[in-house]
């Protein structure tokens, strides 16, 4: 049995940002034992097992009939505009939905009693902390995305009615229970990612020029979701959660493990360490947002593998495995 899966009954969830990195690997984890139905802008020609929906999240009409029509137990909402550099060149765009479409998605889920998991990211942090963040630690954005992402955070924690972590300057919505994760540097399969990218530039001996000034948290998508998945069989408390894989790197650091990983030692030379004043890139990044999920690890009992553990379950099954790219 997968760990993360074993719900006592079928519950019933929507996972909003269904075509994306996270809501993808969510759906796949969860359509065996849940009653499940994802949301997206588009919706891909190529069906998967799960029902799909087309709902733009800031529209909050739409978001609070669809709700109140599928009755959730369970909301995890993913769908967000992550693209970092758009998001400081369009920063109304951003606020709109990692903002008000959190807010949309929130109210609406008060309004039906669904528990919401909203999934947030590490850029909420200004990175000058030497050491990982915890969920005490004050948040401080450096760019519109980060801005953006924790104004969708207190637009959730506002409908949090329930005990444990919530701040006590929320005002709860009746009905509602929230609880914010915050994710960082995630890779996996189905859409790509900076870890795909290496794997393909190397295949092909490209050079990798990738930034070794910025430190943070390694994800595979597999492990979040199944993190994802231990909290609901948990029924956990309302709050904030950092969840992560274990440990810390720069992109720099992670090229270098891919090449060790896939046995292309001699391919290293194509990577260099680089900053992102090499880049020519609109948003300012926190320089070390690597997240202390030791709360996580308190609640379930076990902390997610260290990411060079996961980064290699991935490239076995996603890329050794099928001879081919991910
Ligand atoms: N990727 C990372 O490294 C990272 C790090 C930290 C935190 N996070 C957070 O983790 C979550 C998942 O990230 P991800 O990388 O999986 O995202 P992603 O691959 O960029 O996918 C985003 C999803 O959101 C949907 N979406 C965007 N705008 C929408 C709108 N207005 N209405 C409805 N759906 C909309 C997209 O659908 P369409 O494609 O149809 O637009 C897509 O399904 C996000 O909340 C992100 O902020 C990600």
């Amino acid at each position: 049995m997968v760990p993360g899966t074993r719900f006592l009954r079928i519950v019933r969830i929507l996972v909003t940002g269904a075509t994306g990195l996270l809501g993808q690997e969510l759906c796949r984890l969860l359509s065996s034992r849940a009653d499940l139905v994802g949301w997206a802008r588009r919706i891909p020609s190529q069906r998967g097992p799960v029902p799909l929906d087309s709902v733009d999240i800031t529209d909050s009409a739409a978001v609070s009939s669809r709700i109140k029509k599928f009755r959730p137990e369970w909301v995890i909402h993913t769908a967000a505009l992550t693209d970092v550099d758009a998001s400081e060149r369009d920063p109304s765009l951003a606020m709109e939905i990692n903002g008000g479409g959190a807010r949309n998605v929130a109210r609406a889920c008060a309004e039906a009693g669904a528990f919401l998991i909203a999934v947030s990211t590490d850029y909420v942090f200004d990175g000058a902390s030497p050491r990982p963040y915890t969920e005490e630690d004050p948040t401080g954005p450096v760019n519109a995305y980060g801005r953006s992402k924790l104004e969708g955070e207190q637009a959730v924690l506002r409908c949090a009615g329930g005990f444990g972590w919530r701040r006590p300057h929320h005002r709860p919505l009746a009905g509602g229970r929230s609880l914010v994760i915050r994710v960082s540097g995630l890779f996996g399969s189905g859409r790509p990612n900076f870890v795909t990218g290496v794997v393909e530039n190397l295949r092909a001996e490209r050079p990798v020029k990738a930034v070794a000034t910025q430190v943070n948290s390694p994800s595979y998508v597999v492990d979040v979701s199944q993190g994802i998945g231990r909290l609901i069989e948990l029924n956990p408390p309302a709050g904030i959660l950092h969840l992560a894989n274990e440990g810390a790197a720069s992109r720099f650091q992670v090229a270098q493990a891919v090449a060790d990983l896939l046995g292309m030692d001699r391919s290293k030379s194509l990577i260099q360490a680089a900053s992102w004043a090499d880049f020519d890139r609109a948003a300012p990044r926190p320089p070390h947002s690597a997240l202390d999920c030791g709360r996580f690890a308190r609640l379930t009992g076990a902390p997610l593998r260290p990411w060079r553990a996961a980064l290699q379950a991935f490239l076995q099954t996603q890329v050794l495995d099928r001879g081919g790219s991910p």
